[in-house]
């Protein structure tokens, strides 16, 4: 093959992501809200509207599609599908329903995530995803679903379970601060892989179905740490989670910088290090170096899916810059055999990023009191590409 032509496939998928609680808004029967709202975890801003893509999301997929995108990842809120244990709602799945259909009709692959870091409040007061009944409870909502879920091609079952682990084990050791490294938490773990392989086996029953969760990349390089404690580090944070995946339909690919495993620990970016608007080394390498990483742990014989990529940045430019070489580096890896399917953008929308509304990771603006969506020129140029008419190694400055 030509080293200088890019690998992308025909049948590539090009679109660009989202999450319920982070773009819908009102997301009142989620942990989350209960967290934002009763000050639990001391978060700067609260979620409220939105972006009301609960409302508007009919307008988001004719954005996706009006840019020549031939994807749209959003997810499934359990919050919403199970307010009350034991009773689904039907207007709810109808509604989920209605956005699987919507895509069709524009001509756009969905991407459908069942868990994206939000779970009903009232799993919550139970005691979260370790609590006796969990696993029920989830499979319960699993169950709800797949008859809506006929005409998808990929479900993701849980996004990031290893970032959920993480976020619970540093909540827990409040203590911790850079440079020590806190592991996910193992329970969590256990539970969020009964939890995959249940909903694993569940959508087996649904014709035409792909499975697989999604796994954030940290991208662990040895900056001193040495290769033994480096090797340790990639495999709590990542790799074993990579192993629950073999065996699945696929694997979801998310990277967005790295870590720097250090003498001390974890070498947080300093003020030498260029960083993006949410403080991560703004390293567009993470993209190739997590697809590589992820296809030698799964043996090659697992396809990946690039479910999330981006860059928070109030410049326009800069996403261009980083998504460009993101993506050169992603088609350097396929042209060396690397089998991808996929590339989701990270994000649609400037969305509420769990706390906060400042880092902008969007391919579209949205304005916060009147919901008017305003497209970047990045959205534009990922479109041009997808499309085959730009090439990403111009994106660079
Ligand atoms: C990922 C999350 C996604 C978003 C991006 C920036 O960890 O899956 O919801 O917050 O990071």
């Amino acid at each position: 093959m030509n080293p200088h032509a890019l690998a992308f496939p025909e049948k590539f998928l090009w679109g660009a992501s989202t999450a319920a609680h982070q773009v819908e808004g009102n997301n009142v029967g989620s942990d989350f809200w209960q967290a934002e709202n009763d000050g639990t975890w001391s978060l700067p801003d609260r979620s409220g509207d939105a972006c009301d893509s609960y409302h508007r999301w009919a307008e988001d997929l004719d954005i996706v599609q009006s840019l020549g995108l031939n994807a749209y990842r959003f997810s499934i809120e359990w919050a919403r599908v199970v307010p009350t244990p034991g009773h689904p709602s039907l207007a709810v799945l109808q509604h989920y329903r209605r956005i699987i259909e919507g895509c069709g009709q524009r001509g756009l692959t969905p991407v459908v995530t069942l868990h994206h870091f939000t779970s009903p409040a009232w799993l919550r007061d139970q005691g979260g995803w370790t609590s006796k009944e969990a696993i029920a409870h989830f499979t319960e909502y699993v169950r709800a679903v797949l008859p809506i879920l006929d005409g998808v091609p990929w479900v993701c079952t849980i996004n990031e379970p290893n970032m959920l682990a993480w976020t619970t084990a540093r909540r827990a050791d409040r203590a911790a601060s850079a440079p020590s490294f806190v592991p996910p938490d193992p329970e969590m773990t256990a539970a969020l892989t009964r939890a995959h392989t249940q909903a694993r086996e569940l959508l087996a029953s649904v014709p035409g179905v792909r499975s697989g969760w999604t796994v954030a990349n940290q991208n662990v390089q040895d900056h001193g740490a040495g290769a033994d404690r480096t090797a340790e580090m990639s495999y709590l944070i990542d790799d074993q989670y990579l192993d629950v995946a073999k065996g699945d339909d696929f694997v979801g690919v998310q990277a967005y910088s790295r870590l720097r495993a250090g003498e001390q620990g974890v070498i947080a970016p300093g003020p030498a290090d260029r960083r993006t608007m949410n403080g991560w080394e703004y390293y567009p390498r993470a993209l190739e170096d997590a697809v590589r990483h992820t296809a030698a742990r799964l043996g090659g014989s697992t396809p990946l899916l690039v479910t999330e990529n981006g860059i928070a940045t109030g410049d326009d430019d800069e996403r261009i810059e980083y998504t460009g070489e993101a993506l050169t580096g992603l088609s350097r890896a396929m042209s060396d055999g690397i089998d991808v399917r996929g590339y989701l953008h990270w994000s649609l929308l400037d969305n509420f990023e769990w706390g906060s509304w400042e880092p902008t990771f969007g391919l579209v603006a949205v304005d916060r009191t009147t919901f008017r969506r305003t497209v970047k020129p990045s959205a534009r140029w990922l479109g041009r590409l997808a499309r085959g008419h730009a090439d990403p190694r111009a994106g660079r400055r």
